[in-house]
């Protein structure tokens, strides 16, 4: 009887399509490559409890009580100067804190999309990014990307086309470093010329950066798509969830004053302020100096996990895939011969005690069927090792 009652975005909601194999993570038989979120082992736990307590017991009328939509003034000041030592030239006035950066891309869904928009999202993108455009009925369009990133020709054709069509594209969303599922770098060369098109098409772009500090590699360049920006169009979005703990919501979105001010007033309607337990606790911790050697330990903790299971990956499927290197990031990405279809095999891994995310549901265009998505985050070294024999196994 509910039907008739559902908006019209209601009845385009999309529910996750991995969500099913993530629940495989918790099974203690299988060893899982499915899981998407951080290892518990790199959350800074000790030192949240102590300061939780402090701001619980001293400074109860922040901690506990409501606090200003943009997010905690001495946060947001943190928040800035992080950015600019990614690249993004930006003071505390630009940043809108967010419950995650997973609320930065429903709200700007909710303040840029009407039904029928055009969103031009990479192949393969973020589920949760595409879950918030399909959420205000946008339509979204598949742009290609190889081992630089986004292809420019690919971009330009499908801008193209959308527009000769007569639908306006309003965004295109894309993840420059360490994508969520590819596990890619972009090149810097490669992001100006993204800029270039989004200004020749006149789009605006969301950069969302969750991963630009899980770096492996001393020679990545991963100064942010917004530093070369100059007319305005990106929004940067970040997120304290990969270098502290996802269960602090706490993400954030720099973006133009007049923008900024909208999805200020989207926010005051979504939940008038994220937790001001949760940003007492960040701005704390960062405020004491304590977030660059966490993040150091981050690195370290998956540094060693990355090299193990790539080097598994050369033993066993050196001649019947491909992977990205996840210089960065907690993903690589494995492509297989054109006739493995990952989906229909996933319950034979499970069978033979593996997890994997098959990379199909990551292409908004239906493609990626011989794809799937391995995470080096989870399971201790020992049990990559032999999770990836039982994946070689699989597809024998
Ligand atoms: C690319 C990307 N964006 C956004 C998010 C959401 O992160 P959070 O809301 O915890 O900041 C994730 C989480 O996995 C992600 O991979």
């Amino acid at each position: 009887m509910y039907e008739a009652f559902f908006s019209h975005d209601a009845t385009n909601f999309r529910p996750s399509a991995i969500r099913e194999f993530a629940k495989l993570i918790n099974d203690p038989n299988i060893i899982s490559f499915a899981g998407g979120v951080p290892s518990p082992e790199t959350f800074p736990a000790e030192r949240i409890a102590e300061i939780a307590a402090r701001v619980i017991r001293e400074r109860r009328a922040v901690a506990l009580q409501y606090g200003p939509t943009r997010g905690l003034p001495r946060l947001c000041e943190f928040i800035a100067t992080l950015c600019r030592t990614r690249g993004v030239d930006c003071t505390a006035d630009d940043v809108l804190t967010t419950t995650g950066s997973q609320q930065a891309l429903d709200l700007i869904a909710h303040t840029l999309l009407d039904p029928g928009d055009v969103v031009l999202v990479e192949l393969p993108t973020y589920i949760g990014g595409s879950a918030s455009f399909f959420a205000r009925s946008a339509e979204l369009e598949g742009v290609a990307q190889d081992d630089d990133g986004i292809v420019p020709e690919s971009l330009r054709e499908v801008a193209t086309r959308v527009r000769a069509a007569g639908r306006r594209i309003k965004l295109l969303y894309t993840i420059p470093n360490f994508q969520n599922p590819s596990g890619r770098l972009m090149t810097q060369q490669r992001r100006d010329q993204v800029l270039q098109i989004a200004a020749e098409h006149d789009f605006l772009v969301i950069e969302d950066d969750p991963y630009g500090e899980l770096v492996y590699v001393d020679d990545a360049d991963t100064t942010a798509m917004k530093s070369r920006d100059r007319e305005g169009r990106v929004l940067y979005l970040g997120s304290f969830s990969k270098v502290l703990a996802p269960g602090l919501r706490c993400g954030w979105i720099v973006a133009p004053p007049a923008l900024l001010a909208k999805l200020e007033i989207a926010k005051q309607a979504a939940d008038l302020c994220s937790a001001m337990l949760d940003q007492s606790i960040v701005d704390e911790l960062c405020h004491a100096g304590e977030l660059p050697p966490q993040i150091a330990k981050v690195r370290d903790f998956y540094r060693g996990k990355r090299g193990v299971l790539i080097a598994e990956l050369e033993r066993h499927f050196a001649t019947r895939a491909t992977w990205t290197p996840a210089d960065g990031g907690l993903f690589t990405f494995v492509t297989l011969h054109d006739d493995v279809d990952t989906g229909a095999l996933v319950a034979d891994a499970v069978a033979r005690g593996v997890a994997y995310i098959p990379g199909g549901p990551f292409f908004v265009d239906g493609s990626g069927r011989n794809t799937m998505r391995l995470t080096f985050a989870k399971e201790p070294d020992e049990r990559i090792r032999e999770g990836i024999a039982r994946l070689a196994s699989v597809f024998a």
